[in-house]
């Protein structure tokens, strides 16, 4: 166990010396209390209150149908269950990308209603205006480059992203952009191991991979993956930990026999 262990609330200043001391960086999605609880026991250092709530909690194909409301909901939630973790909550979308003033409302609802410390929106250059305004007002924002679900109807798949030079090249550029404009760290999604190595040692921001490689600063995974409770999305990035699908209908359909078979409620179980 590293130094940071010890460390009782986890800030972007934390994670920005973590990147500097070469200690690892851990992120995990979370969008209810019990969950938050859970993650933040077990020790990562910042949680991702992710729009993939849209698809995990809510059965949407894509995050694009979730809510600003619906965020702040599942936020409000995982602050509740967190003592120790950095909590980054998703503008999702439509919330940011059309002005500069539309956006820092946005950012401004998630931490005084949602009580984030930090949020994170997707997209470079084209949405410097929206990140600038929203730095400007004290608002730590997590940059996300790469496969950029919001965009998925423009990408028309979720096929790894900046293989080409160019698209290489303006990732590169909208990294530093970020850093510039005072993002606190960048989620590389789903890109090329080399090209996250690159951008990440010519940072000093540091980055979380998803998909994207041994060489970022840190690493996110969604938690309902990693513990496996989703058993139709098997990207080659995800390590499962848990086989929990199979754990939790197996555990299902023995109530189910237990009630029917009159096992269940027993005498020590009943008043
Ligand atoms: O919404 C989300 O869960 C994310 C992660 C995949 C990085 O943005």
């Amino acid at each position: 166990m590293s130094t940071y262990s010890e460390i009782k609330k986890v800030t972007t200043e934390t994670l920005r010396k973590m990147k500097f001391e070469g200690e690892k960086i851990t992120m995990l999605t979370s969008y209810d209390f019990t969950t938050a609880k859970m993650v933040d026991a077990g020790g990562v250092d910042a949680i991702l209150v992710g729009d993939s709530a849209s698809n995990v909690m809510a059965g949407h194909e894509t995050t694009l149908p979730i809510t600003l409301d619906q965020m702040i909901y599942h936020t409000q939630s995982v602050v509740r269950g967190v003592s120790r973790a950095l909590v980054v909550a998703d503008l999702p979308f439509g919330t940011y990308q059309s002005n500069a003033e539309k956006a820092l409302e946005s950012a401004v609802r998630m931490m005084k209603e949602g009580g984030a410390h930090a949020i994170k929106i997707e997209g470079g250059k084209e949405i410097e205006d929206s990140i600038q305004k929203i730095v400007n007002a004290g608002i730590p924002v997590m940059g996300h480059l790469g496969l950029t679900p919001q965009s998925i109807y423009q990408f028309g798949t979720y096929k790894v992203r900046a293989k080409e030079e160019q698209e290489a090249e303006k990732l590169i550029s909208d990294a530093k952009l970020l850093e510039k404009l005072g993002c606190f760290a960048i989620v590389l999604e789903k890109i090329p191991a080399e090209l996250a190595k690159k951008v990440s040692k010519s940072l000093t921001i540091p980055t979380i991979g998803i998909g994207a490689g041994a060489d970022c600063d840190g690493q996110v995974l969604v938690y309902h993956d990693m513990v496996g409770m989703n058993q139709g999305f098997s990207p080659k990035f995800l390590r499962r930990y848990l086989n929990l699908y199979s754990e939790i209908t197996g555990a299902v359909s023995q109530y189910v026999k237990d009630v029917k078979g009159k096992d269940f409620p027993n005498s020590n179980e009943s008043y």
